[in-house]
């Protein structure tokens, strides 16, 4: 089993990223320090961090912004904390900005993903004793009919300009590998939900005009299918495969839990009128179909038995358990969810990082 002194998280102010140092220092078995390195888009929140910094901050957790593209920065991240392994969380996510705005996806995750490679194989020299992890979606993998399941052995599809961005990341972190013998590990990870998630992806949204009786947005029919893994599952994976994975390999994540958008959304409802004990029929009402987004990919689903057979992976939350832990966070959480939609976060940030 391998262990690390000190990780470099990029992105660890975004949804997964700020789980994953949550879930780290939780670990009895990781004792050593994080270093999160985020620039602190729209979708990166400090606040996320808020218990961790008071906790760890100066000792075992360190905040670095920077833009995973400006190689001088990384570079003298790299130096001054000297990591010996790259959780690379880093990236533009949400598949409809990358339809409004396709570039920032290309720079961030395709020129992003170089840089870090790049910077992390000059500073480690042919070191073994190290890890390059690459956090990547199932999106990769392109579209499913009605059966069949995404593979590590199945060809590269992407339909997005997110998908393809992400894929570039992909292809380059594997030839890093074969190329130049440095030790990476990558995950093709299935839809997540939890606490943290920016309020632009379809969980957050429908929960919080739930709330607000505002119209719940379902695409097209409805009908397309998703998989969806409770974040902290998705972090156990990644760690798994951190300490257990082989080098050079690729394992799929995902929750065996298949659901159409419209049925999902019935689900969340009656979680939330659980919590809030309203009727059913209140939210019912509010829901609204809307034009297809572009390209909508009709069928994702993962097949995981890599994961659980070579490394002894399983989730620990069922769905039903991770959607209440889901929903009760955002209906306590509502500083989080004020400061994020109002911006307010973001003039804090401008206080203590400058403009950028
Ligand atoms: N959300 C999902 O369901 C899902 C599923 C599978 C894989 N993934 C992958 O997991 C990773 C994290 O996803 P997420 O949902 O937490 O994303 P997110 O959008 O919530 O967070 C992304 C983080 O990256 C930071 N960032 C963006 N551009 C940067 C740059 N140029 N330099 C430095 N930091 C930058 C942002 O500030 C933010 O903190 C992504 O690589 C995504 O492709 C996500």
């Amino acid at each position: 089993m391998r262990s690390f002194n000190t990780i470099l998280v990029t992105g660890g102010a975004g949804f997964i990223g700020a789980n994953f140092i949550h879930y780290l220092f939780s670990r009895p078995d990781f004792q050593g320090k994080i270093i999160n390195l985020d620039v602190l888009t729209y979708a990166g929140n400090l606040e996320s961090l808020d218990d961790i910094e008071k906790t760890h901050g100066g000792k075992r957790y360190f905040f670095e912004r920077a833009d995973i593209c400006d190689r001088a920065a990384v570079e003298a991240i790299f130096a001054k904390h000297a990591p010996d392994a790259v959780v690379h969380f880093a990236a533009e996510s949400h598949v409809d900005r990358s339809i409004l705005g396709p570039e920032a996806f290309v720079k961030t995750n395709v020129m992003g993903t170089f840089t870090m490679l790049d910077v992390a194989r000059n500073a480690w020299k042919g070191r073994e004793d190290v890890l390059f992890h690459h956090v990547s979606t199932d999106e990769v993998f392109g579209s499913l009919g009605e059966t069949g399941y995404f593979t590590e052995k199945t060809p590269y599809d992407p339909r997005s300009p997110y998908s393809a961005a992400k894929a570039g990341s992909d292809h380059l972190v594997m030839a890093y590998s074969h190329t130049f013998g440095l030790p990476v590990t990558l995950t093709n990870c299935s839809n997540n939900y939890g606490p943290y998630q920016f309020p632009e992806k379809l969980i957050p949204v429908m929960i919080l005009n739930m709330v607000e009786g505002k119209p719940l947005p379902v695409y097209g029919d409805g009908r397309n299918i998703r998989d969806w893994l409770y974040v902290e599952d998705h972090n156990s994976a990644v760690w798994t495969v951190m300490t257990k994975g082989k080098p050079g390999e690729t394992y799929n994540i995902g929750g065996e839990n298949e659901w159409e958008n419209i049925k999902l959304l019935k689900e969340l409802m009656a979680s939330v009128a659980r919590h809030t004990g309203k009727n059913l029929a209140d939210y019912e009402k509010l829901i609204t179909y809307v034009k297809d987004r572009p390209g909508h990919d009709r069928r994702y689903a993962i097949d995981c038995s890599k994961l659980k057979k070579e490394l002894g992976w399983k989730q620990s939350f069922t769905f039903d358990q991770g959607l209440d832990r889901t929903v009760a966070w955002y209906l306590e959480n509502t500083k989080w969810i004020e400061d994020v939609r109002s911006g307010a976060y973001r003039d804090w940030i401008k206080k203590n990082y400058g403009e950028r």
